[in-house]
């Protein structure tokens, strides 16, 4: 006997800027069978370009700038957390959000936050990630999507892409090639993620 189809589970992105990755997270949901909707996209960022994309795909928005909250990340952090709860978001997925999260937020989220990362983790978490895989002279680069933890880009890898890197690459040719790669790789991860969820 066929059971109903399970709800797709409902993702809020974390954006700090133009939210490239939010808006393949997007297409993929509104093409439909990823398993996922975007239920919300937040940033800590008043006029981050990837608001008015995801606005301009129907998708609820809303800013929590950090700055107000000054010191007090946690404070910051559970207006967030609000918003999300409001929301129904059962996953959240962080794109490009330029926050060191406390471990009030990634406890609260536990084992159902995920990342992605510009390059082929354990390799070079931190920022600059594609400079230093050309300075290294690795022969590839690429993405990393994992579940969030207390350590800044640690917890277990879901999934993975590699990118050739060129003779004569620049960090910026990298970055763009690593790029077409994340956009297929985040909606793939997050997709067989939420179906696993959805299972149990
Ligand atoms: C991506 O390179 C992602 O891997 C990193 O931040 C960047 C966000 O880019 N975490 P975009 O805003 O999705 O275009």
């Amino acid at each position: 006997m066929s059971s109903p189809a399970a709800s797709p589970v409902r993702v809020a992105v974390l954006i700090s800027g133009t939210g490239s990755n939010m808006a393949a997270l997007i297409d993929a949901a509104q093409a439909g069978a990823s398993g996922y909707e975007i239920a919300l996209v937040l940033s800590n960022i008043e006029g981050a370009g990837g608001l008015a994309v995801a606005a301009a795909k129907g998708v609820k928005t809303v800013a929590i700038p950090h700055k107000p909250f000054g010191k007090d990340r946690e404070a910051h952090e559970q207006a967030v957390d609000a918003a999300l709860r409001d929301a129904g978001v059962q996953v959240v997925a962080l794109a490009g959000y330029m926050r060191i999260l406390t471990p009030w937020l990634v406890r609260a989220w536990d084992g159902r936050m995920l990342n992605i990362h510009p390059s082929l983790l354990p390799l070079y978490p931190g920022l600059d990630t594609h400079a230093r895989a050309i300075a290294a002279g690795d022969a590839e680069g690429g993405c990393t999507v994992h579940l969030v933890t207390e350590g800044v880009d640690e917890g277990p890898i879901l999934g993975q892409a590699r990118v050739p890197i060129l003779a004569d690459d620049t960090p910026s040719a990298l970055s763009e090639r690593v790029k077409t790669a994340e956009h297929t790789l985040y909606p793939q991860v997050l997709g067989d993620f939420c179906k696993g969820l959805a299972r149990k």
